[in-house]
């Protein structure tokens, strides 16, 4: 199929452009550059342009007759969005309605959109299942959240068939090496570790009395490559279903001490960690219950021990 990659210049859509080009796809990148590549849009064309301009998603849509659309473009720093929400909402919100509005003209069908956990806010039950409550405690999640009301409201209108994957958090990078993690500023917590790891410089643990066993946050770490796969595998669903909505998750929580000791661990070194308060709107455990995952993709997912080796062997590579 020929695929719009919306934000496929990003961490999760390049790696994502990959599989697909490995898969028999055609990935065309729409992306505005605001914080992605443009040497890892390496797996199809590039059209570059924002996802609020309805007219350069109407050109692209025709010009390379695609046929779904994996919606990845986004702003997504939880800590920015609580200082800029209205940059938060103007870029996801307008732009995923813009992008509905481009899709409808052009005829296109089939949607995969990037929802998060963030949309569920602090958990009520150790693992969250999808119909748990939907409370975002930032503008970052409350901006997924709105995209997925659009969306659902939408689509049966305009005879969209839609997926929308919750993703829990992103780790890992191309095992090959082609591309990696890479944003700028970097919070992501596993390039932050692991080069602290390697620098000797500080590692900032952001949090050390949440309401969790030792004291810091957990979450639920998804390789990005077993990411892209779900993605490929819903577009596959949709042929016989007209809506997806499920979480991407292993259904096992890591603490950011637990991460610490497998980075310390996997790589023989020590991380010189510096406590720090906890940031404003982070929940202190977010991990998926994943049993609906597992009846539409079976699949084995690599532990956060493989995402550190791979992730070192890729960074000791560049250096
Ligand atoms: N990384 C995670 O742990 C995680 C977890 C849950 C959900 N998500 C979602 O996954 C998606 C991808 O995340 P990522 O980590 O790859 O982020 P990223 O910042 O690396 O990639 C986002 C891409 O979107 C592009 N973009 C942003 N605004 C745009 C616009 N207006 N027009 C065109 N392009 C635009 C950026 O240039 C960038 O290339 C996002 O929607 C994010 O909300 C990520």
């Amino acid at each position: 199929m020929n695929i719009l990659v919306t934000g496929g210049a990003g961490y999760i859509g390049s790696h994502t452009s990959k599989l697909l080009k490995k898969a028999g796809h055609l990935p065309v990148v729409f992306d505005n550059l605001s914080n992605g590549w443009a040497e890892w849009v390496k797996f199809g064309p590039f059209a570059f342009g924002d996802i609020r301009d309805e007219e350069a998603l109407f050109r692209a849509l025709t010009s390379f007759k695609i046929e779904a659309v994996i919606h990845f473009a986004a702003k997504a720093y939880v800590e920015e969005s609580t200082r800029l929400p209205e940059v938060y909402f103007d870029n996801n919100v307008n732009g995923t309605i813009s992008l509905l509005k481009a899709m409808k003209r052009a005829g296109t069908k089939v949607l995969v959109f990037s929802s998060s956990c963030a949309t569920y806010g602090n958990a009520e039950t150790p693992t969250i299942r999808e119909d748990h409550q939907q409370v975002p405690t930032n503008p970052y999640g409350l901006s997924k959240l709105l995209c997925e009301r659009v969306i659902a409201a939408t689509a049966p209108v305009i005879g969209l068939r839609y997926a929308m994957l919750r993703y829990f958090n992103v780790i890992g990078n191309d095992p090959e090496g082609e591309i990696f993690e890479r944003h700028e500023p970097e919070t992501h917590v596993l390039p932050n570790l692991i080069g602290a790891a390697m620098s000797g410089g500080g590692f900032n643990l952001f949090g050390t009395d949440h309401q969790t066993p030792d004291g810091t946050a957990v979450r639920d770490y998804v390789h990005v490559m077993d990411l892209g796969l779900a993605h490929i595998r819903a577009i596959s669903e949709l042929a016989t279903r007209e809506r997806l909505v499920s979480n991407v998750g292993t259904g096992s929580g890591v603490s950011v001490r637990e991460l610490v000791a497998t980075v310390e661990k996997e790589l023989a070194l020590r991380v010189n960690v510096q406590e720090k308060p906890i940031r404003a709107g982070d929940p202190p455990a977010l991990v998926a219950d994943n049993t609906y995952l597992r009846t539409w993709f079976e699949h084995n997912f690599k532990t956060a021990g493989q995402a550190v080796r791979e992730m070192a062997a890729s960074i000791r590579a560049r250096i």
